[in-house]
């Protein structure tokens, strides 16, 4: 192998100082859950994206199962979301007892705004936008339409840590946005990691309640809870973080434009990008329809890629009680076939890049 799909080391190398002094810091503290490294990182979270209110749990899929439950979404309500977005997004849905009602995604690979409102009905309560591979929806029609319809909104925003819609940062637009760190995230942690970022004060006091067992003041517990909290080794390794992502994003960006200058393969399609986005470039997603043999062609030739994703979520197993078949969702399926990730990491060097970029040149049918 020459490249894997993704490589945290060189990242991790470049700052190992800080983030080995932190962690030492914490274990010597004595102090690792809900304390003054949490607060912090809370503080700095919500700053960096100018929001109220910025609440750390355990993993974005909590992110996702906790904003639509105190947003009362539950049995009996319908959330829509783009089919092709990854399985975790619909789960934060039907973990809460409601149904999703998958829309097909657009060019840009988000939800097709011009197909959202033919999917509204009175049971419908919410638009979840999945901002897939660091590239925001459309959030000006996201909007409005939740406006005209009387609809909340919920940003998935895992993969679009610092992306940007018309100027704004991406997790700044719905009711709540939530947030991954999992590790391969653009601000990935050392662990799994979430947060849920919003501008209401009762929501953000809700949620501070709800993951920590109900209970704001210890021992007294006002509702049943969970236990879902940011540990304070995450939370201070993702502050060192924090200040580093506008780099890392550019760096990724900086990849990104490479790919774009030097792929020139009939066979293969780029990603495309709106006018008034900011994309962070968490993935770089081609398509072809002979994406198998490319995956297998460049896998002969060293170079790891991966699929997001191959099974669209009303596919899967897990979702075979809500009926679906094949052909219902034809956008979603189409890409489910068609897409493959290109390496694209922090430290992945310009000769590594040049060489896919032959070998990507170079490939025949
Ligand atoms: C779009 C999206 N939503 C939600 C999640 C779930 O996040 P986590 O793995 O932290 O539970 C992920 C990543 O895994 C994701 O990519």
């Amino acid at each position: 192998v020459r490249l894997f799909a993704n490589n945290l080391h060189v990242e991790y190398q470049k700052y190992a100082d800080e983030y080995e002094k932190k962690a030492l810091d914490v274990l010597r503290s004595g102090w690792y859950v809900l304390g003054k490294e949490l607060d912090l990182f809370e503080q700095e979270f919500a700053n960096y994206l100018s929001a109220k209110h910025c609440i750390g749990v355990a993993s974005g899929l909590d992110a996702l199962i906790i904003s639509h439950k105190l947003l009362g979404i539950g049995p009996g309500d319908e959330v829509i979301v783009a089919a092709n977005a990854y399985i975790a997004c619909v789960m934060g849905i039907t973990i809460n007892g409601a149904k999703p009602i998958f829309v097909e995604p657009d060019q840009h690979h988000n939800i097709d705004v011009a197909k959202i409102e033919q999917s509204i009905t009175s049971k419908t309560k919410a638009i979840l936008a999945v901002h897939l591979y660091g590239q925001s929806c459309d959030m000006d029609i996201v909007m409005k339409i939740a406006n005209r319809n009387d609809l909340l909104v919920i940003e998935d925003c895992a993969q679009a840590h610092g992306a940007e819609w018309d100027g704004r940062k991406v997790g700044t637009y719905g009711n709540a946005a939530c947030f991954s760190f999992y590790p391969t995230k653009n601000l990935g942690g050392f662990g799994d990691g979430g947060a849920i970022v919003t501008d209401n004060a009762k929501l953000a006091e809700d949620i501070r309640c709800y993951r920590n067992y109900g209970s704001r003041v210890k021992y007294q517990n006002d509702v049943v809870g969970t236990n879902s909290r940011l540990d304070e080794i995450q939370a201070g390794l993702l502050t060192i973080k924090l200040k580093y992502l506008d780099n890392i994003n550019k760096e990724r960006s900086k990849i990104a434009q490479r790919y774009f200058q030097g792929i020139n393969n009939k066979l293969i399609e780029l990603p495309k990008i709106r006018l008034n986005t900011k994309p962070v470039w968490h993935q770089f997603v081609v398509s072809t329809k002979y994406r198998n043999e490319l995956q297998e062609y460049l896998k002969q030739n060293g170079i790891n890629t991966v699929m997001h994703y191959p099974i669209p979520p009303h596919l899967s197993n897990a979702y075979k009680y809500l009926g679906y078949k094949k052909g219902d969702f034809p956008m979603a399926e189409e890409y489910a076939n068609s897409v493959l990730s290109l390496p694209l990491y922090y430290g992945l060097t310009q000769k590594e890049q040049e060489y896919t970029i032959d070998i990507i040149n170079n490939w025949k049918m």
